[in-house]
């Protein structure tokens, strides 16, 4: 069933996968937002935690706005949410300005009412020895909680989702990965430098994300274009770690007109 409306069109690309495509990705993250926000409201009625997967980098930083807007401007509490973090650099320390620590309180956790002990992310200033334990802590913690409720999402270049870069295995969980050369080129400007920029990361496992209830994924713009391609038209595979969603049995997937160029060759506008 494909749905058009003047902000967005909808492709059922699968019977468990939906592409929503939005002219505008401000509409997009809005719509995110909400979708996020729903999930919290209901839980809350509930008397429930809502249990979120975030995400960082560039693309979900609308939804964390948006975000922001509704806890202002209409009341929406996170009192009752507990989050989780896809991934952290290794070795960051988690107060560097850099670190996905710091971009959480700044783009989202500073400015809500969430209780601190309630966002998780993994510290990336361990050492070597220690990573095994903290990696199952975190893993127990979300299996503790009942399970990420719902999960977003960025994909990079290279194909990976969190850091699971090309060659990670369907069932991988939460561990220590070296990031491949395309995602530290793209890092670059961040770090000032090809130098600067981390060898290593920390990442919840390509099973660790498949367990959450749903997932919801984004893209934005060119830069974005041809791996989404390759994800959506291509074999599921270890080379795009991404295409592993295509396994999933409840994801959105959420682009812009330019990140699914592809789509225009292929479904019915
Ligand atoms: C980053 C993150 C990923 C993110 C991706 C895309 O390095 N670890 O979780 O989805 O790469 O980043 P961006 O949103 O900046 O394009």
């Amino acid at each position: 069933m494909n749905q058009t409306n003047s902000q967005f069109e909808n492709h059922r690309w699968s019977e468990n996968l939906l592409m929503k495509i939005y002219k505008e990705k401000d509409h997009g993250s809005a719509y995110v937002a909400q979708r996020l926000a729903d999930v919290i409201s209901e839980k809350q009625k509930a008397g429930k935690k809502a249990i979120l997967g975030m995400a960082t980098g560039s693309t979900p930083k609308g939804v964390y706005r948006e975000l922001i807007r509704l806890h202002r401007d209409e009341g929406l509490s996170f009192k009752n949410v507990h989050t989780f973090n896809l991934d952290e650099y290794y070795r960051m320390l988690p107060e560097n300005v850099m670190s996905y620590n710091t971009f959480m309180k700044e783009h989202l956790f500073d400015h809500i009412d969430i209780p601190a002990e309630n966002t998780n992310i993994i510290n990336g200033d361990l050492e070597l020895e220690e990573i095994e334990n903290h990696c199952a802590e975190f893993e127990k913690k979300i299996y503790d909680l009942g399970g990420i409720d719902i999960q977003l999402l960025g994909i990079g270049r290279s194909g990976h989702i969190g850091f699971n870069e090309p060659g990670s295995a369907t069932d991988s969980r939460t561990r220590l990965v070296n990031l491949c050369e395309i995602t530290r080129n793209d890092a670059i400007s961040d770090f000032n430098g090809l130098e600067n920029v981390p060898t290593q990361a920390i990442t919840m496992g390509v099973r660790t994300i498949l367990d959450a209830k749903e997932i919801i994924m984004i893209a934005w713009g060119n830069k974005k274009s041809e791996i989404v391609q390759k994800t959506f038209t291509g074999e599921i595979s270890a080379d795009v770690p991404a295409t592993y969603l295509l396994t999933h049995p409840k994801v959105e997937v959420i682009l812009d007109h330019e990140s699914s160029a592809f789509c225009n060759k292929m479904l019915p506008m």
